[in-house]
């Protein structure tokens, strides 16, 4: 068995791990990595949706270059200490400005977190920028980072993972149904970040 922290660095964010989600009839392939610096101008752009940094609670937003270049450093360290891992959502397809047709432009985020040894539970996240929603992009992303975090952390003992949104987000909720996340039970508010109730949905790595 691979001791829990050579796990973390042999999935250090060099581009090593990479993950994958076909294309659908609503969207093109996907791509999952982890974040590097040259996402930093499409990751502050993203963020000036209100939608979306609304429901950023916890985390510093990142809305200037400097913050998100300190944000996507954030993720590095935190992927390389193997507590956290972020990984960017791409679509590939031509790139609007410069209309490339093999680049790839950031359509979303992915996370796992709370990843703590020998806790047989850990927590993902996920959004969606605004001008690809609606297309499955934040389930089909979340099926491949479900996948790879039981496929990389099972045998050190994660057992379940959990999935958490505000009772007035459905869209997220649908997401939850959509990816295999059943609700488990409510969560009463946590003001300020949380000031409603909340979804607890858990996914088990038995599950059919
Ligand atoms: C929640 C979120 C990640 C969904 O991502 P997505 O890639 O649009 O996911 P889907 O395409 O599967 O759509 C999910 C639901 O969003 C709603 N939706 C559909 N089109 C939408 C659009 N253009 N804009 C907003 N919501 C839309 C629908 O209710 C849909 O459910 P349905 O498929 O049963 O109709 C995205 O809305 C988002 O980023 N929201 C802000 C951040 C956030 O809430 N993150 C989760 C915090 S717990």
């Amino acid at each position: 068995m691979l001791d829990w922290s050579l796990r973390a660095l042999s999935a250090k964010p060099d581009g090593s791990v990479v993950l994958e989600a076909p294309a659908t009839s609503a969207g093109p392939a996907l791509v999952l990595r982890p974040w590097c610096l040259e996402d930093v101008d499409a990751l502050v752009e993203a963020y000036r949706d209100p939608v979306l940094a609304r429901w950023a609670v916890s985390v510093p937003v990142p809305d200037s270059e400097a913050a998100g270049v300190r944000w996507v450093q954030d993720q590095q360290r935190r992927w390389a200490a193997g507590e956290r891992f972020a990984f960017a959502v791409l679509e590939a397809g031509p790139d609007p400005a410069s209309g490339h047709p093999a680049s790839r432009r950031l359509v979303g985020g992915v996370v796992l977190k709370e990843v703590v040894p020998g806790k047989p539970s850990a927590e993902v996240g996920y959004w969606t920028v605004a001008h690809a929603r609606g297309r499955g992009v934040a389930p089909r992303a979340l099926e491949a980072l479900t996948t790879w975090a039981f496929e990389t952390f099972r045998a050190d003992g994660l057992e379940g993972l959990e999935l958490l949104h505000q009772v007035d987000n459905p869209a997220s909720c649908r997401v939850a149904g959509k990816s295999g996340y059943p609700f488990d039970r409510t969560l009463p508010a946590a003001p300020p970040a949380y000031p409603l109730d909340g979804h607890l949905h858990l996914r088990r790595a038995d599950a059919p």
